[in-house]
């Protein structure tokens, strides 16, 4: 049997020959197979496949190449030596425990990538001395302590050490041994301080630098020698540290850049006028420092510029963008500084604008009558900035036909809500006009905004009744007409609104790239959310709504707050809301509800919040299921005994005797409600409080 013959029988599958051969010849170098044992002994885990296959060749093993992968090899050359680990890659294999320093003699290593697994303590020295290793991706383990200083990878292209717990000070030195290939540093979301470091500059040809997320000081003067020496970078993102002082007009040396992100700093001053030299910038993000002055001429007419978020800095003067020339600009966010004057009409010649927040600056007086013509325009935010006259607003922006997202809360205080028939929204998806003390009922014209998914005009002083074409949204997920003077029953329809009954999470978010919404989050300060974060929501509270709680409700699985606080409804607690399965806030307290509280709602395993205090309930208050988990505050205020308020006289009997410890021992409700964010919060919403602030 010729050799050739021989290799078709072992590709056919006689895998039992091919093992001999393999265990004969095909061999990984001892050393290289030493260190890969090691490696595995420091692990808290096995790795999948290896376990079994110790005996045999390494080069066979999961997730490792070595620098001979021709089957024509096999059998022809005896020599051992000829095989050597040239890859390493065990990504997302949920790996534990340490990372042996034995991989520092894989000196042939050319790709070692163990992202995305749960490795921890210090990085390895041996590591940072691979002379061949040209590709190093440790990322999102949870590795700490500092890096090694002296760091001598020749060969390094690409090194992403980022999303671990790593300390201590930037290695400055990182280019000083000839690291000259190197094109992608990573080192972002970690806990690095110190400054940024001048001996980046000898990485000459790095081109994507990722800094973000870390405890970096300095002024910009500091790094000028270093990082603004770096022609080839094309992306630079330094966001969320604290570095300083004005930022270095040397930033115009960098002229590849595509993308450039300062955000979340501390930089003062005015922004440099560079612009015209960075002919290739598509993103700069400034947002959250305290730049001021006004926005430089070579920014205003930059013919690049995509997106533009200069969020929250104190920019003041009047907006004086050079549309003729923004030809790229999509996306610009200048809300939250000192702007003030009219709000600048041209920018519906600005061709492919679409998103713009001009929101929390002072431009007394009303939408321009040129926005008519705002035919790119999907998504504007002008809350809080002194505009008036609601009612020429929005004859003016019905026009913009592409408009999807309208926020246009806390201005026109006091006006009327428009009832003017004739407005026409018709792509409108998300529509918020709260905090405006609007007065007048819910106008007719909304009904033609079919394509509604969020709606919001609390805080206003709306009269009369809730429509009962609001049944008719398909699309409506959150509706918020809480704390205004409406009245009447709530309409049956509400009880069929198709989202709420089959919700699934949209493909399509209506405002691309654009973070529109501030929400507190208990403990973590803001978060800048995206209209899909928000929870399927009801919330009428702070009305005068009469009547019954429509039993119908039962419906509405995959409503997760209803909140009806304040009102006078009144009647039974339907026993059949125990059907919505997907509840987390119920708040039905401050009414005249009257009866007893049905014990099926123990069946609502995710119910965190919920609320019937002062109505008109009596009985026994239900036990088990999450109910074990509510305070005596939640039934206050009615004549309820039970649970650890008022102990039920012994021995009651009557009607409500046969619920008595019924369901005790049920803790089934209360496991299920702590997994209640991987259930609901990984496909779409995290469950958040409400947004404070709108943009
Ligand atoms: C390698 O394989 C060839 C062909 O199967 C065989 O003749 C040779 O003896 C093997 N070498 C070793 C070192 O086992
Ligand atoms: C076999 O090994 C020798 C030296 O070790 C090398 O020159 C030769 O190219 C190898 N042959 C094959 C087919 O790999
Ligand atoms: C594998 O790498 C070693 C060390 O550089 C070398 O001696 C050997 O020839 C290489 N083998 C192949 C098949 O490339
Ligand atoms: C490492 O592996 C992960 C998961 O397969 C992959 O997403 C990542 O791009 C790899 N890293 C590099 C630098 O190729
Ligand atoms: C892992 O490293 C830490 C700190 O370097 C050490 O205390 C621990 O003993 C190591 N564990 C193993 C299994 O090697
Ligand atoms: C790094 O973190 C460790 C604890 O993980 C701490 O002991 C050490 O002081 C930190 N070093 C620096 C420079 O912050
Ligand atoms: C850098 O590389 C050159 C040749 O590629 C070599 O002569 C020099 O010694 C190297 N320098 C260091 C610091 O390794
Ligand atoms: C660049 O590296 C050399 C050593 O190769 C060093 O002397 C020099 O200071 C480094 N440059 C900077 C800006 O740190
Ligand atoms: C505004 O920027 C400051 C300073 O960077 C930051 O502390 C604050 O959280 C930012 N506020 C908002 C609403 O983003
Ligand atoms: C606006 O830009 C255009 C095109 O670049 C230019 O011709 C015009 O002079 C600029 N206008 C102003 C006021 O700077
Ligand atoms: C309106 O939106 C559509 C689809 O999103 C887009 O194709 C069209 O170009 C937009 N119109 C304008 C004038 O930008
Ligand atoms: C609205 O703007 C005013 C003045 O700029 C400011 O004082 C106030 O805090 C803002 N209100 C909200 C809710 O952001």
């Amino acid at each position: 049997m010729g050799v050739q013959d021989f290799l078709v029988v072992t590709v056919i599958g006689f895998c039992f020959q091919a093992q001999i051969l393999s265990s004969q010849n095909l061999t990984c170098n001892p050393n290289d197979m030493k260190a890969l044992e090691d490696f595995t002994s420091s692990l808290k885990t096995v790795v999948d496949g290896w376990g079994s296959s110790f005996s045999s060749d390494c080069c066979k093993w999961e997730g490792i190449t070595c620098n001979s992968s021709s089957s024509l090899g096999i059998g022809l050359n005896n020599s051992i030596d000829t095989f050597r680990v040239v890859k390493l890659e065990l990504p997302s294999k949920r790996l534990a425990g340490n990372l042996s320093a034995s991989l520092g003699t894989l000196d042939q290593l050319r790709t070692l990538n163990l992202s995305h697994n749960l490795l921890m303590h210090s990085l390895p020295t041996s590591l940072f001395h691979l002379s061949n290793l040209e590709l190093l991706d440790l990322s999102s383990n949870d590795f700490s302590g500092p890096i090694p200083v002296d760091i001598e990878l020749p060969s390094i292209q690409f090194l992403d050490i980022s999303q671990n717990l790593l300390n201590g000070s930037l290695p400055g030195s990182i280019c000083d041994k000839n690291s000259t290939q190197l094109r992608v540093l990573n080192m972002a979301t970690n806990y690095f301080s110190g400054n940024l470091p001048q001996g980046f500059g000898n990485c000459t040809s790095l081109e994507d630098l990722d800094l973000s997320t870390n405890y970096l000081t300095g002024t910009s003067d500091g790094i000028s020698k270093g990082i603004f020496r770096l022609r080839k970078l094309t992306r630079l993102n330094i966001q969320d540290n604290m570095l300083s002082g004005a930022l270095s007009e040397e930033i115009g040396n960098l002229i590849n850049l595509v993308r450039l992100d300062i955000s979340t700093n501390g930089f003062s001053g005015t922004i440099p006028d560079v612009f015209h030299s960075l002919g290739r910038l598509q993103n700069f993000i400034a947002h959250s420092n305290r730049f001021g002055g006004q926005i430089p001429p070579s920014l205003s007419s930059s013919s690049t510029i995509s997106l533009l978020n200069l969020r929250n800095n104190s920019l003041e003067g009047s907006i004086a963008l050079n549309c003729s020339a923004m030809i790229s600009l999509t996306s610009l966010n200048l809300g939250s500084n000192l702007f003030d004057g009219p709000i600048p009409s041209n920018l519906p010649s600005c061709r492919h604008l679409s998103d713009v927040s001009l929101a929390h600056n002072n431009f007394p007086g009303e939408i321009p009558k040129s926005f008519e013509n705002f035919h790119s325009l999907s998504y504007l935010s002008l809350s809080n900035s002194s505009i008036s006259n609601v009612s020429s607003a929005l004859q003016i922006l019905q026009r913009c036909r592409n408009l999807t997202t309208l926020v246009l809360t806390l201005n026109f205080p006091g006006e009327q809500f428009p009832a003017d028939p004739i407005l026409h929204f018709e792509k409108l998806k998300v529509l918020i006009i709260a905090y405006c003390r609007l007065t007048g009922s819910i106008p007719q014209w909304l009904r033609t905004s079919s394509r509604l998914q969020l709606l919001d005009i609390s805080w206003n002083q709306l009269e009369g009744a809730i429509p009962i074409w609001f049944g008719n949204f398909s699309n409506l997920f959150y509706l918020d007409i809480s704390n205004n003077s409406l009245n009447g029953e709530i309409p049956r329809s509400l009880t069929g609104l198709p989202s709420l009954i089959n919700w699934r999470c949209p493909t399509e978010e209506p405002s691309p790239d654009f973070p529109l919404f501030a929400l507190r989050v208990s403990g973590r300060g803001l978060q800048y959310k995206r209209v899909w974060s928000f929870r399927p929501t009801l919330d009428f509270s702070n009305n005068n709504l009469s009547g019954a709680i429509w039993p119908d409700f039962r419906k509405l699985r995959s409503l997760h707050v209803l909140d009806l606080r304040y009102n006078r409804l009144s009647g039974p607690i339907p026993s059949s809301l125990s059907e919505m399965v997907s509840l987390e806030t119920l708040d039905l307290s401050h009414n005249e509800l009257s009866g007893v509280i049905p014990p099926s709602l123990v069946k609502l395993s995710f119910l965190s919040k919920f609320s019937v205090a002062d109505n008109e309930l009596y009985g026994v208050i239900p036990t088990g299921g999450q109910f074990l988990t509510f305070s005596s505050s939640s039934f206050e205020g009615n004549s309820l005994c039970g649970h650890d308020a008022s102990p039920c006289p012994s021995g009651e009997d009557g009607p409500l005797g046969k619920w008595y410890g019924k369901s005790d021992k049920d803790y089934t409700g209360v496991i299920a409600g702590v997994c209640v964010g991987f259930v609901f919060g990984i496909a779409c919403f995290i469950g958040i409080d409400r947004y404070i602030w709108t943009f």
